[in-house]
Order: structure tokens, then C-alpha cells, then sequence
């Protein structure tokens, strides 16, 4: 058995968001950084958990995308892992299913960047085809090593946005994407 909990960064206890960190820590074995932590607060976080244990934990953040020229509110999917002696039991996906809700109500398009494409394409996400972009000011420059990573969420206003098209971010401390 096991609980869903759903709140924003400002609602959690310190030691709530202590909890959530060192399971990332645990997730990504030691290679979850300071700006990964900055990136993954904000917003809406989901946990999973069994009792009083952190076992699964997603979160989303806003952040404006472009596609071609148009502005989109993005719900970016940052923070997601399970605890390594549960992965594989299905709790990354209820905490990306409840994630996925939320950018469902709150957002324009879900966006994020992995290298677990096929964990997300189960859960109805698709990967980017087009060109991806950082932007600086008014400086778009691209950014060809993250193409293969980027992946949307889509649905209501983004349902008929093109995947091939060029797709830009706002640039930010440590990785953009
Ligand atoms: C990626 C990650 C979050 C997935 O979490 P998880 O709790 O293992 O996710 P699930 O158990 O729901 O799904 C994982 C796999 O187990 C399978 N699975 C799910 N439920 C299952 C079950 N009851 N029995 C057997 N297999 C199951 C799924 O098919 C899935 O396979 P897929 O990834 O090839 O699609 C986890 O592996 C992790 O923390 N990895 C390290 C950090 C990381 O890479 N994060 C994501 C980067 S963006």
C-alpha cells in the first residue's frame, strides 16, 4: 500500500523537502546537484510514499517555452526518481500520472528532458523532433546535444502543436534543459 501526497514547494515541512532530496540523491546514485535541487523547487511536487518512507518523488515548475514564436506556459517536469529497492514496482509512474494531472490543469503543455524516453512514452509523453534552443536576452543559441532528450507533453492548447518545429527555452543556472 502506499500514499499519494500532492503540495507545493511553499506547503512543505523542511523535513519534507530534506526527505525528497536525499531520495534523489539516492535515485540518481550521488549525481543530483545543487541546480538540479534549484530546478526541481517551485512549484507543484508529488510524493510517493509508504508509511512515513519518501519512496517516489515528481515535480513540476512553470517555465515559459517557444515554439516557432509562440509562448507557451510549461509545466517542466524536474526531480523524478524512486527509491533504487523500489524501482520498477510502478510508483515512478502513479507519481507521473499525478504530475501529468496537474500540468493537465495548470499549464499549456507539459515539457522535460531524459534519457528514459520509454518510461515517459508509457505514460502518453512524446519526444521532440525539432531543433532546441536557449535563449539569453534576445540571443536564441542552439542547443543540438539536448535534441534527443526533450520531450511534451500534449494536450487542449498545445494538442496541435508541431513536434518538428524549433523549440526554445530561457537560459538558467546549470543545465537549460
Ligand atoms: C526512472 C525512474 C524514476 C522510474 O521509477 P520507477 O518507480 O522504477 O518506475 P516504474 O516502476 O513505474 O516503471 C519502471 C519500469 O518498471 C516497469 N514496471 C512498472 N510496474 C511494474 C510492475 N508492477 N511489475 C514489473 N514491472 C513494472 C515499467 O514497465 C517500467 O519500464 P520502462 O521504464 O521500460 O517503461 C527510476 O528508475 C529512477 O529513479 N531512476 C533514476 C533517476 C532517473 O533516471 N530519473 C528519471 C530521469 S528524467
Amino acid at each position: 500500500m502506499h500514499d499519494i501526497h500532492l503540495f507545493t514547494t511553499a506547503e512543505a515541512s523542511g523535513d519534507l523537502l530534506a526527505a525528497i532530496r536525499r531520495l534523489l540523491g539516492d535515485a540518481y546514485g550521488g549525481d543530483f546537484s545543487e541546480e538540479d535541487w534549484e530546478h526541481t523547487i517551485g512549484g507543484w511536487h508529488v510524493v510517493v510514499a509508504d508509511g512515513g518512507a519518501t519512496l517516489s518523488h515528481a515535480a513540476v515548475v512553470p517555465r515559459v517555452l517557444e515554439v516557432a514564436d509562440r509562448p507557451l506556459n510549461v509545466g517542466y517536469v524536474e526531480g523524478v526518481g524512486t527509491a533504487p529497492v523500489r524501482q520498477g514496482a510502478g510508483l515512478g509512474s502513479v507519481a507521473m500520472a499525478k504530475i501529468s494531472e496537474v500540468i493537465r490543469s495548470e499549464y499549456e503543455m507539459g515539457a522535460l528532458s531524459t534519457g528514459r524516453h520509454d518510461f515517459y512514452e508509457r505514460l502518453g509523453w512524446e519526444r521532440w523532433r525539432g531543433p532546441t534552443f536557449v535563449r539569453s536576452g534576445s540571443q536564441a543559441v542552439r542547443t543540438e546535444e539536448e535534441d534527443y532528450g526533450v520531450m511534451v507533453l500534449r494536450f487542449g492548447p498545445s494538442k496541435d502543436v508541431d513536434l518538428t518545429a524549433p523549440l526554445t527555452c530561457e537560459t538558467r543556472r546549470g543545465d537549460d534543459w
